[in-house]
């Protein structure tokens, strides 16, 4: 199934609550499937975003379900308190997890879905036998720590292997894109096998958040498997 999951990170951080109200579905219109919020800590990423109290109002306000994207440091410490206070899935990254699996075990315990993020420059190879500790793996389209990048067309590849890998397993994991999602790029994500589309701002600079979400899905439903 195809999701859309608007990343708050350039919103109109002053007036949260509306911008949230922007991408929610209203008067039978679907709008988006989740909300991705970009938690920074200044060392994995350089830049510095927000923490638990932000994720905290969002969950508190939002009836979408959140999407915690963690590009922190020492994961394996800060990661099952987004799981406790009720994200819907909690995404960590390769790179920084002491023991992804005892992670993905623990978020899973607390009622979470978990999931693995890579780096452009980190394979999925030496994750292969352990997809199926995970819900989704997140293919970053750029380098972590700022929205309206471009999207690195190198990530294609990475995104079939990953594909490949899911479905050679058997196994039914999402592959979330993230960095330069926009009418222009997600077509060529969608046909390589990701499902779950990350974008910022695209729908947040978009005149109609709304309907860029519905725009956005259906170019990408168009050129799902
Ligand atoms: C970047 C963040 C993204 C970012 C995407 O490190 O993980 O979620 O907000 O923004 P756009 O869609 O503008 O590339
Ligand atoms: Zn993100």
């Amino acid at each position: 199934m195809t999701a859309i999951h608007p990343s708050i990170l350039n919103c109109d951080i002053a007036h949260l609550a509306d911008e949230l109200d922007r991408v929610t579905g209203h008067d039978g219109a679907p709008g988006a499937d989740g909300i991705h919020v970009d938690v920074m800590d200044n060392h994995f990423v350089p830049n510095l975003s927000w923490g638990l109290p932000v994720v905290e109002a969002v969950l508190a306000h939002s009836s979408l379900p959140v999407d915690a994207h963690l590009m922190i440091e020492d994961p394996d410490r800060w990661a099952p308190q987004y799981a406790e206070v009720g994200c819907h899935s909690v995404t960590f990254h390769a790179e920084a997890a002491a023991a992804p699996l005892r992670l993905a075990r623990e978020l899973h315990r607390l009622g979470a879905r978990a999931g693995l993020a890579l780096k452009p420059a980190t394979d999925i190879a030496p994750f292969v036998d352990i997809l199926n500790e995970f819900d989704m793996i997140l293919i970053m389209t750029v380098e972590p720590g700022f929205g309206g990048q471009s999207f690195i067309e190198q990530m294609i590849p990475k995104i079939e292997r990953t594909r490949a890998a899911i479905n050679a397993a058997g196994l039914e994991v999402s592959i979330q894109v993230d960095g330069g999602i926009s009418r222009a790029t997600i077509e060529r994500a969608a046909m390589a096998g990701a499902d779950n589309f990350v974008a910022g701002s695209a729908v947040f600079r978009a005149e109609d958040a709304h309907r860029e979400v519905e725009a956005l899905r259906e170019l990408a439903n168009a050129h799902t498997h």
